[in-house]
């Protein structure tokens, strides 16, 4: 009978485990300098773009697992922290292609007081979140979009503030699937605004790290030119031959299977085309 065994590969979720995760040393360092930056009152708002599966998701679980004080990936790629270990407080949001710029502001907000009670233990952060959502009653007015940016800054203000006053390195606000919010959304003024006012009241210690579709991201600088200066742009390629060679072996020996195929990494590159996603599912 055929010995059961816990399949390796994870074609359908992004990799939450850092000894699973392959490659990516150079946009690894990236993200890492702008947390250096963003403890150091240097603040950098980070961008990962790429195709579809090349891996985005996965890269951003890794960053929020650094920031908050997990080593393991950044010792296993010998990269410089720069500190012994980062002590953010984060707050994830993936985008639903419901959202428009105001439901996703609301939905950060929303997720700063579960976040400050689980970096900061039996801590209150009071931001006033019924205040934030009556601003969105009058959806069809533009004239609200300077108002809510202020709303929302004061908040972000006010988080900061707890943070490092707890002992914190800052806040940092992940947002995955960027490209899903609508077109018309504004959302590529939203984020410029917002960082600019961020700046102008000297809120140097929070920052977004954000994640998203290649095109769809450079579809946003229709509507705002200077979107991919206000962000610092980490692009993820695809893998190479020895990659995806590495990533089938590690899982093969995980569960202590042989592979007999000659030119292996030659052949599932050109299966894969340098996707981990294909990788994994047929891997798995
Ligand atoms: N560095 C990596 N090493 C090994 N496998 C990886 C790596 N990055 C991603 N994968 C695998 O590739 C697949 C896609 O990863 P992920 O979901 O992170 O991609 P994505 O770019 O966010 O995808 P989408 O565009 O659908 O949101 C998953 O099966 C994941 O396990
Ligand atoms: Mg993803």
């Amino acid at each position: 009978m055929k010995a059961r065994f816990v399949d390796p590969f994870t074609p359908n979720r992004p990799i939450d485990e850092p000894s699973r995760f392959f490659g990516r040393t150079e946009p690894v360092t990236e993200i890492v300098d702008s947390l250096f930056q963003i403890k150091n009152s240097n603040p950098k708002h980070t961008i990962i773009t790429g195709d579809r599966g090349v891996g985005k998701s996965s890269l951003l679980i890794q960053m929020e697992l650094t920031a908050t004080g997990d080593n393991r990936l950044t010792d296993s790629l010998k990269i410089d922290r720069g500190v012994n270990n980062y002590n953010f407080v984060t707050v994830w949001q993936d985008v639903d292609s419901t959202q428009n710029v105001f439901d996703l502001s609301l939905a950060i907000i929303s997720k700063f007081e579960s976040s400050f009670k689980k970096f900061i233990s039996g801590f209150n952060l009071e931001i006033d979140i019924a205040g934030y959502a009556t601003i969105g009653k009058d959806k069809n007015s533009q004239a609200n979009m300077n108002m809510m940016i202020d709303e929302f800054v004061d908040r972000l203000l006010k988080a900061e503030k707890e943070a490092i006053k707890n002992g914190k390195d800052g806040v940092l606000i992940f947002v995955d699937e960027l490209d899903r919010i609508k077109p018309d959304s504004m959302i590529s003024s939203f984020f410029k605004l917002v960082t600019e006012r961020l700046a102008r009241n000297k809120i140097k210690n929070t920052a977004f790290i954000c994640a998203g579709i290649t095109g769809a991201v450079q579809k946003m600088e229709e509507e705002h030119a200077s979107i991919l200066r206000t962000f610092r742009d980490v692009p993820l390629e695809r893998f190479n031959k020895e990659e995806v060679e590495e990533i089938l072996c590690d899982g093969f020996t995980r569960v202590e299977h042989t592979v007999e195929m000659s030119k292996l990494d030659i052949k599932a590159y050109n299966v894969t085309v340098g996707l981990p996603e294909p990788v994994h599912l047929k891997a798995s």
